[in-house]
């Protein structure tokens, strides 16, 4: 049976972070579910669609890779798909207390599956998405931070 994984957030950008979490991931998940989901909090930067589209050309060549969106919990997501894992990654930046919190009670909702912790890659623990956003409103240089093809995007999108 393949070891499938779930990997979400809201990727607004997806950033070389985050690629670092999936490249890694894959050293040990045969199938990884990276899944455009919902945070009621935030507006959306590139719109979703558009977040889907790039994700999946960044993964064109990786066929251990299934982008999706989703709407719902994530649990009933993993339930839907027969997935028993949900990847995250870990800052020291202050994520533990809240990842703590979302890996209980997602273990509460659906007690089959079992969150799994990436420490976050040294060179790249101190970026998010909101910050690459925030450089990039700024005219900053934010090649080092997210794919081409995500900066490319964000470039069209300052000049339309
Ligand atoms: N490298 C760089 N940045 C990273 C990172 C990494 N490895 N890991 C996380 N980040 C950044 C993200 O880009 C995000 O930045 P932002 O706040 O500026 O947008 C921030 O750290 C927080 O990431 P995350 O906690 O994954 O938030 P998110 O908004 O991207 O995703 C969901 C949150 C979608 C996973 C969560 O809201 C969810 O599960 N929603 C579905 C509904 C549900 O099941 N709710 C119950 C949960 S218990």
């Amino acid at each position: 049976m393949k070891k499938k994984a779930l990997y979400a957030g809201s990727f607004d950008p997806f950033t070389n972070g985050h690629l670092d979490i999936v490249k890694r991931a894959l050293s040990i998940f045969d199938e990884i579910y990276i899944v455009i989901a919902v945070s009621p909090s935030k507006k959306a930067f590139l719109e979703r669609p558009l977040r889907k589209e790039l994700l999946q050309k960044i993964f064109a060549d990786e066929p251990r890779i299934k982008v999706d969106t989703w709407d719902g919990l994530l649990v009933d997501y993993a339930r839907e798909n027969e997935i028993k894992s949900i990847v995250r990654g870990l800052r020291p930046t202050g994520d533990f207390e809240f990842e703590f919190q979302m890996a209980s009670m997602n273990r509460k909702l659906n007690s089959e599956c079992e969150t799994v912790f990436f420490a976050t890659g040294e060179k790249l623990y101190y970026i998010s998405s909101t910050l690459v956003r925030e450089v990039f409103n700024h005219g900053g240089d934010i090649s080092e931070f997210v794919p081409k093809i995500v900066q490319e995007e964000m470039e069209k999108k300052r000049s339309s």
